[in-house]
């Protein structure tokens, strides 16, 4: 077992607890602890509290009780300032929706997260090339969003989540959005986060395609750890495990 980067002890996130009734428990005392260098699918059907998971273990949100540590440090006890500066050094993210600025180029939109860590120019230019090449994007870099497929709009967040050398990078449904053929393409560039930059990947997902590239996956259910699995052969024998693993777990659900 090689080192500990991301830890969450007896999490729990309860919504609308304050207003009384009609309180969701999405949380329901996870413990989980993700090792450097792993590339990890979070899978459970909709509703089974991926997203808020995702949310907690990032500092995105605060949990209701329990603990996240990263890189051994509590983040669930850091305040606001102190955390955006965390998960802005830190930290990598890539949502379903792409989020990039639509007045930006690719490589501008690129390059903000280094301004805001105020970065040399120079720097930013050269890692803003760097992974615009590693991802086949170098092409675009003068383009607007609007003006570029779903794929290459992914791509280019992938590439942002990226330029200030993260510890981990956390994609929620990353997929969620693209056909089949970009969905390869994203999956492939996390694939080659892992092995050549030894990025941490956490990637929650209800899509068994997406969560067939990575090497371990966790299926929750009801907010809760239900099991998980190890690829040890080939991708598309992965993916006949997981989908019986789900069948199992009884999502079984319109998702699939
Ligand atoms: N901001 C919120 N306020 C109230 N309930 C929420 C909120 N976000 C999620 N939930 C509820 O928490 C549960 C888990 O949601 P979520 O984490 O989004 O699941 P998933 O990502 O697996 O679809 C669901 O029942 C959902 O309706
Ligand atoms: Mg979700």
């Amino acid at each position: 077992m090689g080192e500990t980067i991301l830890e969450v002890s007896k999490l729990v996130k309860i919504y609308g607890e304050a207003k009384g009734e009609g309180a969701t428990t999405a949380v329901d005392g996870v413990d989980l602890s993700i090792t450097k260098g792993e590339f990890i699918a979070i899978m459970g059907p909709s509703g089974s509290g991926k997203t808020t998971l995702l949310q907690l273990m990032s500092g995105i949100d605060a949990p209701t009780s329990g603990e996240v540590y990263i890189n051994g440090r509590e983040i669930s006890e850091m305040n606001g300032d102190e955390l955006a500066l965390f998960r802005r050094s830190q930290l990598g993210f890539v949502f379903q929706e792409f989020n990039l600025l639509d007045s930006l180029t690719v490589k501008e939109n690129m390059i903000v997260p280094m301004v805001l860590e105020k970065k040399p120019i120079k720097e930013m230019e050269e890692k803003a090339r760097e992974l615009s090449e590693l991802f086949g994007i170098d092409a675009i870099m003068d383009k607007y969003p609007f003006n570029i497929s779903g794929g290459q709009q992914q791509r280019t967040a992938v590439s942002r989540s990226l330029v200030n050398d993260p510890s981990i990078i956390f994609a929620d449904e990353p997929t969620g959005n693209l056909d089949s053929k970009s969905s390869t393409v994203i999956m492939e560039c996390f694939e080659k986060i892992v092995k050549e930059l030894s990025t941490t990947v956490v990637v929650v997902t209800h899509d068994v395609f997406a969560a067939s590239y990575c090497r371990k996956v966790v299926f929750i259910k009801d907010g809760k750890i239900d099991s998980y699995i190890i690829r040890k052969g080939d991708r598309k024998e992965f993916l006949n495990q997981i989908m019986d693993n789900l069948a199992v777990l009884g999502g079984r659900s319109r998702d699939i």
